[in-house]
């Protein structure tokens, strides 16, 4: 599930209020899966992964990972990326474009101390993304957080990323296949609407 907090009313943050509340009534399950493509320039490589949206905070979209890991120099070196969600049960697809920027330590401290002591202790033990002998090896790591650190206290290298779109495409299935394109692109702070052809 999204958390939905003081939302921004312009037109592309409605409809995707709506598209969420559709989804979520016809049962979507992962609905709060998100993929992440970013662009890490210093090695010229494009990369996508799904993470989960927990809050969009009036224009903000907000997850969290390792303020390490490669998605984490991805946005260092580049601080625009594309989001990506489909929700079968209603056909539709969302494309956006967005700057993403690192949430504030302070309010990375206080969801994390909100959050259970199984899922910080994965977070404090995980090199996101690096190497490691065996799958036993990560189990015993988490099992050594669990039990020795300080499980409400959210280490430097973890966090939340928000991102604020610029860009919305709105694509719906339709069964004639005259599929619905709807843009929102916003020029100058103001969103322009417009239609794509199938
Ligand atoms: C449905 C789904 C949700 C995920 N949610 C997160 C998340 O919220 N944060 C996160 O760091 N990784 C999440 N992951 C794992 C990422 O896809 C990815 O494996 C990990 O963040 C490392 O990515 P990176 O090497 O590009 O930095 C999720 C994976 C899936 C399949």
């Amino acid at each position: 599930m999204i958390q939905f907090n003081n939302l921004n009313q312009e037109a592309p943050y409605v409809l995707f209020k709506k598209k969420y509340d559709d989804a979520l009534n016809l049962g979507q399950i992962s609905i709060e899966a998100i993929s992440i493509s970013s662009y890490n320039k210093e090695i010229s490589e494009v990369d996508s992964r799904y993470v989960n949206l927990k809050f969009i905070t009036n224009d903000e979209f907000i997850f969290f990972s390792n303020y390490n890991s490669p998605k984490a120099s991805s946005f260092n070196s580049f601080n625009q990326i594309a989001a990506l969600v489909y929700w079968p049960v209603i056909n539709v697809q969302i494309r956006i474009k967005a700057k993403i920027k690192k949430t504030s330590n302070e309010y990375n401290q206080k969801y994390f101390f909100d959050r259970s002591e199984e899922k910080n202790a994965l977070a404090i033990s995980s090199n996101q993304s690096k190497p490691i002998n065996s799958y036993s090896e990560v189990k015993a790591n988490y099992n050594k957080s669990l039990k020795n650190d300080d499980l409400k206290k959210c280490p430097e290298f973890w966090g939340g990323y928000s991102f604020v779109p610029y860009y919305f495409e709105f694509w719906e299935g339709h069964e004639s296949r005259i599929n619905k394109r709807e843009i929102f692109d916003k020029i100058d702070g103001v969103w322009k609407q417009s239609f794509l052809q199938p």
